[in-house]
């Protein structure tokens, strides 16, 4: 049998510390189901449920997760392979292996949940459960609970998610080690890309490249790869541009391991891997946002100070080159910046890319001291609150001239005070750069985490400057 990712007192250590919470009921965790590619049998890559995971450790459908909060009980609910299953899958292990593998000592045939649920909700017990995401599990809760599918999402319990992220948005050695491996495994993912950014190369050589790689050595990709010429459009996940000089090339790229723990790093740069002066005027500011405000990051400062910290280094650098003009903390108050770096500074990251999205973005990034804004742009800040010593962040500014957004803006006459349209109109073919490293919170400050990966002007152009070997198929580019 497969191991789980960790030993099984992991998985009971987090169990107990979630019925410390101080809930009562019971927490039911559905394991994610297979989905469907094209036909039913035909199925994605299978990808468990990260709170199954964090909780339960096994990674295969057809399981549920109980906890009793009042009585302390665990059960794993799953049915033991039968013949066919056997033929086609190889053997098994037996349910209660898969239960002791992960610390539990009862298990109970699926079919039997509907009458450990139907049990406790005639004995007015309250049923928790987080909002799933897909809708598989959405009709099977709804069934099991009575409630119409499409407002299972909004029945699922605050509770149970304030606890769980509050256990999971603080990060253990065990965890940190597992999201530094797949930093690691980023690192050959995007110092490959950069020495195949020549001229002539199509993105999806690149692209399917790195994925590879992630799948070689890992898991998948943790989302999947943006990488594009187009680097102006913030998911570009079309792949079909031939590089040529003068392009910025942005690889947005990161890995999953099997414990789920993933790795979301950006690097850009310029086809060919010389930078002209204005590409490096512009990616000299995104990485000074990007190093000036990682440097801030300490406990105690809400993640937005760092957010608005490097606005204020994008617009003061852009005034510098005469493309934003003005008092720079006006026009950061303003919200001019955002005409350039139209998203947030950065998110939690985890066993999900986004840590934890799923239960509600506000739950994770947010807290009764800091709300969210509902501003253009800073609206799409994930995490504002305070940095507390385990918490793992991305920090990825970034530089874009989205040629719809300037003439949107500049027909509105929207930041007119703090716009050089004339000359905005001039780097419309720029395309966009983004810097992106993933950061632990330590007690006295921050560490950037894994193998360094070229950031410098000089570091990247002396890996861009090596060539990968790359054998293309006779006929098919
Ligand atoms: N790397 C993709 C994202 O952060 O949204
Ligand atoms: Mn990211």
């Amino acid at each position: 049998m497969k191991a789980l990712p960790f030993d099984k007192s992991v998985y009971i250590n987090r169990r107990t510390a979630l019925k410390q919470a101080g809930l009562s009921g019971i927490a039911l965790f559905p394991a994610n189901p297979e989905a469907a590619f094209n036909y039913p049998a035909n199925t994605y890559h299978y990808r468990q449920d990260s709170h199954f995971s964090y909780f339960f450790g096994l990674n295969m459908p057809g399981l549920a997760g109980w906890i009793d909060f009042d009585s302390g009980e665990e059960i794993l609910f799953g049915n033991d392979v039968d013949i066919d299953d056997i033929i086609w899958m190889g053997p098994q292990p037996a349910m209660t292996e898969l239960g002791a593998s992960a610390g539990i000592g009862q298990t109970q045939p699926y079919d039997k949940l509907e009458a450990f649920v139907n049990k406790a909700r005639s004995q007015g017990r309250k049923i928790h459960f987080l909002p799933p995401y897909r809708a598989k599990v959405m009709m099977h809760l709804g069934q099991l609970l009575d409630i119409p599918a499409h407002e299972v999402r909004n029945s699922a319990s605050v509770e149970l998610i304030k606890a769980v992220v509050s256990l999971k948005e603080i990060k253990d050695e065990l965890e940190i080690k597992e999201i530094e491996k797949a930093v690691d495994i980023a690192w050959l993912m995007h110092t490959t890309a950069m020495k195949m950014a020549k001229p002539g190369i199509i993105e999806q050589e690149i692209a399917g490249t790195i994925e590879g790689i992630a799948l070689s050595l890992a898991g998948p990709v943790s989302f999947p790869v943006i990488l594009s010429v187009d680097g102006q459009t913030l998911h570009n996940h079309n792949h079909h541009n031939t590089l040529s000089l003068g392009r910025m090339l942005v690889i947005d790229a990161g890995c999953e391991l099997a414990s789920l723990y993933s790795s979301d790093i950006t690097r850009t740069v310029p086809v060919g891997g010389k930078f002209d002066t204005r590409q490096r005027e512009i990616y000299e500011i995104v990485l000074k946002a990007e190093t000036e405000s990682i440097a801030a990051m300490k406990p105690g400062m809400e993640y937005r100070e760092a957010h608005f910290l490097a606005a204020r280094i994008i617009a003061s650098g852009l005034k510098d080159l005469g493309l934003m003009k003005g008092d720079v903390d006006e026009a950061v108050a303003a919200g001019a910046h955002t005409l350039f770096f139209p998203h947030g500074l950065g998110h939690m990251l985890g066993m999900d890319v986004h840590d934890m999205e799923g239960l509600g973005e506000n739950y994770v990034g947010y807290d009764e001291h800091t709300h969210r804004a509902k501003e253009f742009g800073t609206a799409y800040l994930r995490m504002g609150k305070k940095l507390r010593p385990g918490h793992v962040l991305t920090n990825e500014p970034g530089i874009y001239f989205i040629p719809a957004l300037i003439d949107k803006f500049r027909a509105e006459g929207k930041f007119e005070a703090f716009v050089n349209y004339n000359k905005v109109e001039t780097y419309k073919d720029f395309g966009g750069i983004r810097i992106e490293d993933d950061v632990l919170v330590t007690p006295d400050g921050h560490r950037i985490l894994g193998k360094p990966i070229p950031k410098t002007v000089a570091e990247v152009e002396a890996t861009c400057a090596q060539t990968r070997e790359w054998i293309r198929v006779p006929g098919v580019f």
